[in-house]
């Protein structure tokens, strides 16, 4: 059976105040729970939610980093860096990163190979456009991006590497993936995860759900047969509904 990883991506939100009495406030409401957690959070929060997070189940992650160690590069923060002050993952290739900085497939298999070299746990996001969900595309798109950001990695890697599955229409749009559809769609990602590493490799890898994911959703999805937790926005900026979907099954 493969673990749930439920985690928060606090985008482009939160001061280092509000980072610290969030932690205060949802570390007492998901204590109990057996599911894995993560909250990703600006690079200007991160030192404060290390700090809060000590000695909980929180773990902490970043929303991107650079693929290369050091060197002129304004304005970037490397895996190395992140690695150096405590942050365990790493969201890499977010639809947000792909659609305003030009983020490719290309450059997100060399932050997913760089990610592994700093050890930390990458997360890597895949979804199609509305216009090619319109258009049947889905399959296509979301098979040809999960290959192409794991070429070169090892079986090891890629069972170590979460997906998040996330319908760019359905992101931060209040509109969500049937989860009988998303459902199906995580499948294929799997069944191309398992024709090139095998069966073992693609029922280990966890693959979440993203996109307007809330309290009153989360059960329905997280109890499909392949998706293994989702990869939460705007639920997750308020601590009482982001615990609720934490404890989708309590
Ligand atoms: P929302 O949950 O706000 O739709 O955002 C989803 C997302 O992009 C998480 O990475």
């Amino acid at each position: 059976m493969r673990r749930k990883v439920i985690a928060g991506n606090w985008k482009m939100n939160m001061l280092p105040n509000e980072t610290i009495e969030f932690i205060e406030k949802f570390e007492p409401l998901v204590k109990d729970t057996k599911n894995e957690i993560i909250l990703c959070v600006p690079y200007t929060d991160l030192f404060y939610a290390l700090l809060s997070a000590q000695n909980t189940n929180i773990k902490i992650g970043a929303q991107n980093m650079h693929f290369e160690e050091k060197g002129a590069y304004t304005g970037e923060v490397s895996g190395k860096m992140l690695k150096t002050i405590g942050v365990e993952y790493v969201i890499i290739g977010h639809s947000e990163r792909r659609q305003y900085f030009n983020e490719t497939d290309e450059t997100v298999n060399k932050k997913l190979k760089a990610a592994f070299e700093y050890k930390l746990k990458p997360i890597v996001c895949v979804g199609e456009t509305l216009e090619e969900h319109e258009n049947n595309k889905t399959v296509e798109i979301i098979t040809q991006q999960t290959k192409l950001a794991l070429e070169g990695l090892t079986d090891e890697q890629v069972k170590n590497t979460i997906i998040a599955y996330e319908p760019i229409w359905a992101i931060g749009t209040g509109k969500t993936a049937t989860s009988k559809d998303a459902n199906n769609s995580i499948k294929e990602i799997r069944k191309e995860i398992e024709k090139i590493y095998g069966n073992e490799v693609a029922n280990s890898v966890i693959i979440q759900y993203g996109g307007s994911v809330k309290s009153s959703n989360a059960k329905e999805l997280f109890t499909t047969s392949d998706i293994d937790g989702g990869l939460v926005g705007g639920a997750s900026l308020n601590p009482e509904e982001f615990a609720k979907i934490v404890n989708y099954d309590l």
